[in-house]
């Protein structure tokens, strides 16, 4: 049995040799991420050729997803690196401060506007929240507050307002660059990081365009503003290809315990859409150190899996950990644990809703069939740009499906899909008569159905276009003609 959920583990130093990538392929890893925060252009173009290679080796779809870094907002740097910050002692924020010369009462930071963007009474959280400051005044240059929760604080940490509301664009000049990296590797997915509307993922996709580049694009939803507006939320939504739950930032800004309702949300509302989601941020965190995961991490990663996301993500845990591939071994064990509940395998979604095209209803009329009619072993999607894949996987089911294709960057989107395995497939080098039987024997030769098995197929009758979906076939195994 094959997982359904899919795994995004992120490459870095413990993960570089092309033996590591290889054994994260075989742990269960589906999506490699190039975090765009680290490292040289050359260094995630060198990656990406890698993962492609090893891919190509093991005859197997992985997608390739960048993400940019974003405006995080930082203090600057401390005389001697870091300081200890006491309970209820004052403590300086100061934009004119040399980006050096910070010390245990103050410290600068690049984020200019900073003390005309926050008042009285605000709470800043530093490096993800471990640190807790309450602003007591702020004056064109500095903003003066009080520690209530101290203990060390060291170079250039991160800064968050509780509730959100830093107004710093998403797209930074760095991120112009790393777009153009980006278009050059000829990435699967790109993540915005930080944005703040449907705007910001306009204008990522413009300029990837303007770079000669075009993938599918995936908003990190990490800023209380577009959680705390559903309006903006699902704008932002509907301007992506999928959204991750970027619960570091997005927790540190809400409160962890307003978290679990949004992931929920988020998950939810995404998968409605017709968008994938990704959840990310600390799931297997204790891996980065230990060899197995805490009961509470196992917890996590299933709740997600319950919740509907399409995909899990590693961060530390496979870019600079001890146990990489163990990680991902640990978690792939989660996921075929969580899948086989009865909640991973039911659906009522979009039972109440009308759909509005053809190729739409009949992915849904297929869901339903494969949900319902027994012996119905695997659903086989002829696909040009995977949109039927991705609408039958909105749906949730025990059943797998394939998605056929003959274009190589949808066999690659593809592996973010929940459910979803590529084969690839090229239905306009065959007889029309010959499509239904070979493409089942693609399946029967690689061991997933038997003789007698039944199998649904989603097609149209041109065959190599894009849309135009408008027939389900069941069949047979073995009586396909
Ligand atoms: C392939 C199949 C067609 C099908 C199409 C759907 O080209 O040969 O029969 O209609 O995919 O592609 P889509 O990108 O809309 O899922």
């Amino acid at each position: 049995m094959k997982k359904r959920t899919k795994i995004v583990a992120t490459l870095g130093p413990a993960t570089d040799s092309r033996e590591s990538i290889k054994s994260l392929i075989d742990a269960g890893a589906n999506v490699f991420r190039l975090n765009f925060s680290h490292g040289e252009a050359s260094d995630h173009i060198a990656r990406a050729e890698r993962i492609r290679d090893i891919a190509r080796e093991l005859d197997t779809y992985i997608a390739i997803l960048g993400d940019l870094q974003g405006p995080k907002i930082r203090i600057a740097r401390f005389a001697n690196d870091k300081i200890e910050l006491d309970v209820n002692q004052t403590f300086t924020i100061d934009i004119k401060l040399q980006s050096d010369a910070g010390n245990k009462n103050t410290v600068g930071t690049s984020y200019k506007s900073l003390s005309q963007e926050v008042k009285a009474g605000d709470q800043l959280m530093l490096d993800d929240g471990r640190i807790q400051l309450k602003v007591i005044d702020t004056n064109a240059s500095q903003v003066i507050t009080k520690v209530i929760v101290g203990g060390e604080l060291s170079n250039n940490k991160g800064i968050n307002l509780r509730g959100g509301g830093l107004s710093a664009p998403a797209l930074t000049d760095k991120d112009k660059e790393d777009i153009k990296t980006a278009a050059k590797i000829g990435i699967d997915y790109l993540a915005v990081s930080f944005p703040r509307s449907a705007e910001d993922i306009h204008q990522a996709r413009q300029l990837l365009k303007d770079a000669g580049g075009e993938c599918a694009l995936v908003a990190k939803i990490e800023r209380a503003e577009t959680v705390n507006d559903h309006t903006i939320l699902d704008k932002i939504i509907l301007a992506s290809d999928a959204v991750m739950v970027a619960r570091g930032d997005l927790g540190v800004e809400i409160g962890d315990a307003q978290l679990i309702g949004v992931q929920k949300h988020i998950i939810d509302r995404t998968r409605e859409l017709n968008r994938v989601v990704i959840t990310a941020t600390q799931m297997m965190e204790s891996m980065i150190h230990n060899p197995i995961p805490t009961r509470a991490e196992i917890f996590d990663v299933a709740n997600a899996i319950l919740d509907g996301t399409d995909a899990v993500m590693l961060s530390a845990e496979t870019a600079t950990g001890d146990n990489p591939a163990r990680t991902v071994e640990a978690m792939a064990n989660v996921c075929l644990g969580a899948e086989g509940q009865k909640l991973a395998k039911t659906s009522n979604h979009r039972i109440d809703i009308k759909f509005e095209l053809i190729d739409e209803a009949i992915a849904m009329a297929t869901m339903y069939t494969a949900n319902h009619l027994k012996g119905v072993k695997a659903i086989i999607s002829l696909t040009e740009s995977g949109s039927t894949a991705l609408w039958l996987s909105r749906i949730r089911s025990g059943i797998p499906v394939y998605a056929l294709s003959r274009s190589i960057k949808t066999l690659r989107k593809v592996a973010l899909y929940r459910g979803v395995e590529a084969i690839n497939f090229d239905p306009t080098a065959l007889a029309r008569h010959d499509v239904n039987r070979l493409a089942v024997e693609e399946l029967r030769a690689r061991g997933y159905v038997k003789d007698g098995d039944l199998v649904i197929i989603t097609k149209g009758d041109s065959m190599g276009a894009l849309g135009g979906t408008n027939a389900m076939k069941v069949v047979r195994v073995g009586e396909v003609n």
